[in-house]
């Protein structure tokens, strides 16, 4: 196998998780799409999972994909699903509500409530969704099309929090209950998957252009911190050659070539795809499959 291979295809038996990072708009969706298009026509069993809100993977397919995991049609071996936030958000609430109910008096349970409205309980919601997804032994790839940059080092540094939440959960005297052991041992399980190098791979997305490059490094530092290497890097919308024909793109080419030797000496220890800018937003099975020939060859 040669090394892209090993960061995109699991070893025998074993499953390969992909998350593809970065700003918004640079085009995470379209490779998470792209690859797992791919991962799936090569035979491996592969579940599409979109962590982003605003999430339009749909779209991209050319399918319907929803909260449930949905085989897409045409192309074997490919599932996808999206995590309905709020969805997710509603039934952690009630869940967590439902079982403090006459364990706790009605103060606790209020304050219980309010505590229970702030953002980090909808990641935490999101994350535990996450966490169902990841635990499913069923797929051999699972390639993640993730939320802007940020909200990826979020979901990763929550089972920090988490003690929090299970103090909240059982009262200050009370112990920390069986269900809530078990959890944890799941998101543990799920933390040291997404930290092993063998098992998970970390992708960024970016311009080849200063401020993209500036900023994916720092993101990637960040990973690292958490003991996280960025395995893949992903350098997308270059203006294809036989285009720059005038000097305006010629220029713009030649800007993006001087980028793209940066983005090989940044991330050294990464290996590097570069995506050419499609004269057609990126859409539709057939366009996926074509795309992947291209850059995966
Ligand atoms: N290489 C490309 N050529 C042409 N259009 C592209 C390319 N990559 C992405 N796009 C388009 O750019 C837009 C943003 O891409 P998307 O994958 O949704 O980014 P993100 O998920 O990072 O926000 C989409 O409309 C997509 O079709
Ligand atoms: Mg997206």
């Amino acid at each position: 196998m040669n090394r892209l291979d090993t960061i995109i295809y699991p070893l025998k038996g074993e499953r390969k998780n992909i998350f593809f990072s970065g700003k918004g708009g640079v085009g995470k969706t379209s490779m998470a799409c792209i690859t797992a298009v791919q991962t799936a026509k090569n035979g491996f069993k592969t579940l599409l999972l979109t962590t982003d809100p605003a999430a339009h993977i749909g779209n991209v397919l050319d399918r319907p994909v929803t909260d449930n995991i949905t085989p897409i049609e045409g192309i074997e071996n490919l599932y996808a699903v999206k995590i309905d936030q709020k969805k997710a958000t509603e039934e952690y609430k009630a869940g967590l509500l439902k079982e403090a109910e006459g364990k706790f008096d009605a103060n606790t349970i209020m304050a219980m409530k309010e505590e229970l409205d702030s953002p980090c309980t909808e990641e935490m919601a999101s994350f535990q969704k996450f966490v169902d997804f990841a635990g499913n032994d069923d797929f051999e790839i699972i390639v993640v099309d993730t939320a802007p940059t940020g909200h990826t080092l979020r979901l990763l540094e929550l089972p920090m929090d988490w003690s929090k939440q299970i103090q909240l959960k059982s009262g200050v005297a009370t112990e920390i209950s069986e269900g809530d052991r078990l959890q944890k041992q799941r998101f543990d399980k799920v933390i040291e998957m997404m930290k092993n190098e063998k098992e998970t791979t970390f992708a960024f997305v970016m311009y080849p252009e200063r401020t993209p490059i500036v900023e994916a490094h720092r993101a990637s530092a960040e990973l690292l911190t958490l003991g996280i290497k960025t395995q893949l890097v992903v350098a997308n919308l270059i203006i294809p050659e036989e285009q720059a024909v005038t000097s305006f793109y010629q220029k713009r080419r030649s800007m993006q070539l001087g980028y793209i030797e940066e983005i090989k000496e940044t991330f050294k220890a990464s290996v590097l795809l570069q995506v050419p800018m499609l004269e057609d937003e990126i859409k539709g099975l057939d366009m996926l499959l074509e795309i992947g020939s291209i850059i995966f060859k």
